[in-house]
Formats: structure tokens, sequence, C-alpha cells
């Protein structure tokens, strides 16, 4: 059994680092890895669904959601090549639903499958062979892991098909507590709603996480507030891909304003919890500088569908005739 899984993760990871090493030309966002070229990427990439969340009942439980949720949209949960893919939860989860586009290469059959929980599932049927399974919304009612089974299926899948390190038990905690508030009955707008992927949106997120990492370091939990202050780098490197330099440059001081609590945090330093502050200070003046150039960022539809489209053929042809000899 050991055996098979340790051959199946080798497949997904070769499939993941091929697909990785193939990309001689990275697309602008990391997120056309896995979107292919005849889906509507301006579309995909502009909007996400609906989150359907249920409000939590205690504080205690709004912050293992939080925590869930942040790591949820965390690269780094998971490990090795799918993380330096970019993968996290949610690029297959959307916003905790489904993703019909979904397309990785050695990974997805048709577009909205993905082989990465066979093992998992295949007791019985773990014959190392391609078994690629629609992505499922985690929103709907009948799932088919029992609660109580959640956090064992979800150290499984980090740590034995993505071969991620065995999570905190504060971050395994919070995205049991987030798979279990996702709930289609609480779409804001219906299950079918959509909502614009903006700069705002993502700095937000960035802000939460932040937040989840101050209320955890105040716990003395310092390996869930190094994690969350991971995921709020998650969601920076997201906004990074899609402003000019101009922008980078305050997004790229607020990165490393971040990954300079790390150290402390992880030392427990008594001053990673001003430093945490002081981050999370600098996002109100980063939004409104990232709003302002809100029309040059690939947030832009327009622009975005531009760059996708690449340079027009013949401005290319120009290029190449121009080239000295
Ligand atoms: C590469 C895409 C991908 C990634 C990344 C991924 N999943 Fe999944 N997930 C799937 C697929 C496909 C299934 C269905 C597997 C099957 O049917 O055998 C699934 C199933 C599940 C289920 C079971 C739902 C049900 O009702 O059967 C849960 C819960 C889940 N995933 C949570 C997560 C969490 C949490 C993460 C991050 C730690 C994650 N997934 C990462 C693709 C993915």
């Amino acid at each position: 059994m050991a055996g098979i899984l340790r051959r199946r993760r080798a497949a997904v990871l070769l499939a993941l680092s091929l697909a990785t090493a193939s990309n001689a030309a990275e697309p602008p966002l990391r997120a056309m890895r896995w979107l292919p070229a005849n889906s509507d990427r301006v579309a995909l990439l502009t909007r996400a669904p609906a989150e359907c969340l249920t409000p939590a009942a205690t504080p205690a439980q709004a912050l293992a959601i939080e925590i869930g949720r942040a790591a949820f949209r965390t690269p780094l949960l998971l490990g090795g090549q799918a993380a330096r893919a970019g993968l996290s939860c949610d690029s297959c989860h959307q916003s905790g639903r489904g993703n019909p586009a979904f397309a990785f290469p050695g990974i997805s059959g048709a577009p909205g499958t993905a082989d990465v929980t066979a093992a998992l599932f295949s007791r019985r049927r773990g014959d190392g062979i391609a078994n690629p399974r629609p992505i499922p919304d985690l929103t709907v009612d009948a799932r088919r892991i029992a609660p109580a089974a959640l956090p064992a299926f979800v150290t499984g899948q980090i740590v034995e098909e993505f071969d991620g390190a065995a999570p905190p038990p504060a971050v395994l905690a919070g995205l049991v507590a987030y798979l279990n508030a996702l709930d289609a009955r609480a779409c804001p707008d219906g299950p079918a709603a959509t909502t614009p992927i903006t700069a705002a949106a993502t700095l937000a997120d960035a802000g939460r996480a932040i937040t989840a990492a101050r209320a955890a370091l105040a716990a003395g939990d310092a390996a869930t507030a190094a994690l969350m202050v991971l995921a709020a780098r998650a969601q920076l490197g997201r906004l990074d891909e899609r402003f000019p330099a101009a922008q980078q440059r305050p997004i790229r001081a607020a990165d490393s304003a971040l990954a300079a609590t790390l150290p402390a945090i992880r030392a427990r330093d008594a001053r990673a919890a001003t430093r945490l502050a002081a981050g999370q200070a600098a996002i109100p003046a980063l939004a409104r500088k990232l709003a302002a150039a809100r029309r040059r960022s690939l947030y832009d539809p327009a622009r975005l569908a531009a760059v996708i489209a690449g340079p027009p053929p013949a401005a290319s042809a120009v290029t190449t005739a121009r080239q000295p000899k």
C-alpha cells in the first residue's frame, strides 16, 4: 500500500515538474498554468464563484475558519512541486467550490477533473493508474467525507498526495472548520453567482491572513502564525504578478516586511507582534496605491485580454524585419 502511494505520488510530482519545466515561456499569471488556452481565461481570471460560508457561532470558531480559509489559499500548505507550481486547495476548489475549467497537464483528464485523491479513495482501486475525477464543489450537502473523518482526510491529502508537511494542529482544525462552514445555502446571491477578482479583494485576503497570524501569535502558536504570514505573502504574490513595476515596488516592500517577521515569530521574539501590527497598518496605503493603478493592472479585463492575446502579428513581423543581421 505504502509502495503504491509512493509510486503514485512520484508520478504526480513528476507530471507537475514536467509541466513546470516545459513552460519555458512562463504565462503572465500562474493560474494560467491550469487554464487551457481554449477556455475563457479572461472571465476565469477576473471573476470567481461566490464564496458560500456559514457565519461562525463563536469568536473561537470564527478564528478557526479564518485560519482555514487562509491556509486553503496557500500553495505552501501543499508540498514540493505542487507548491512550486502555485497550486493551493483553492486552485481546484475555487472559493471552496469546483473549477470546471481546471486542466493541469498530467493531473487532469477532461477539464474540471484531477487525479489527486485517487490513492486515498482507492484502498481497493490503488493501481497506480491515472483516474482523474471531477473536482467536487465542497459546498454541496451530500458530501462523501463524514465530518469526523475530515481531519484524517485533509492530513492525508496534504501529506500523502502533495508531499506537504503535516500542518500545525490549529491549521488542520482551521481547514476542517472552514470545510464544515462551506455550505451552498450560505451563498449570498445563489450558488451560480460570481464575484469579481480584484486587487482590493486580494489585499483584503492578505489582511485577513495577517489578522489570523496576530491572533495565533497572541495565543502562543508560532507555527500557525508563521503559516498565516506565508498565506498573506501568497496573496501579495498574486497582486505582484498583476501590476506593473511602479506598483510592484510597494507590494514587494510589504512582502519584505512580512518576510522579516518570520524569524522573530519562529524565535518567539516579542518584537514579532509589533512587526506584524506594522505590516497590517501598511495595508490601507497600499490599497489606495493599487486602486489608483487598477486600470494598468491585469485585474482589468481589457488589459488582461490584450496580454493573453499577445502582441498583434503585424507588430512582431515589423520587429523581425527590423532586426539587424
Ligand atoms: C489538483 C486539484 C485539487 C487540489 C489542489 C485539492 N483538491 Fe480536493 N479534491 C479534488 C478532486 C478531484 C476530488 C475528488 C476526488 C474523488 O472523487 O476521488 C477532491 C475531493 C476533496 C474533498 C472530498 C469532497 C467529497 O465530497 O468527496 C475534500 C473535502 C477536499 N477535496 C478538500 C481539499 C482540500 C482541503 C485541499 C487542500 C489541502 C484540496 N482539496 C486540494 C481536487 C483537488
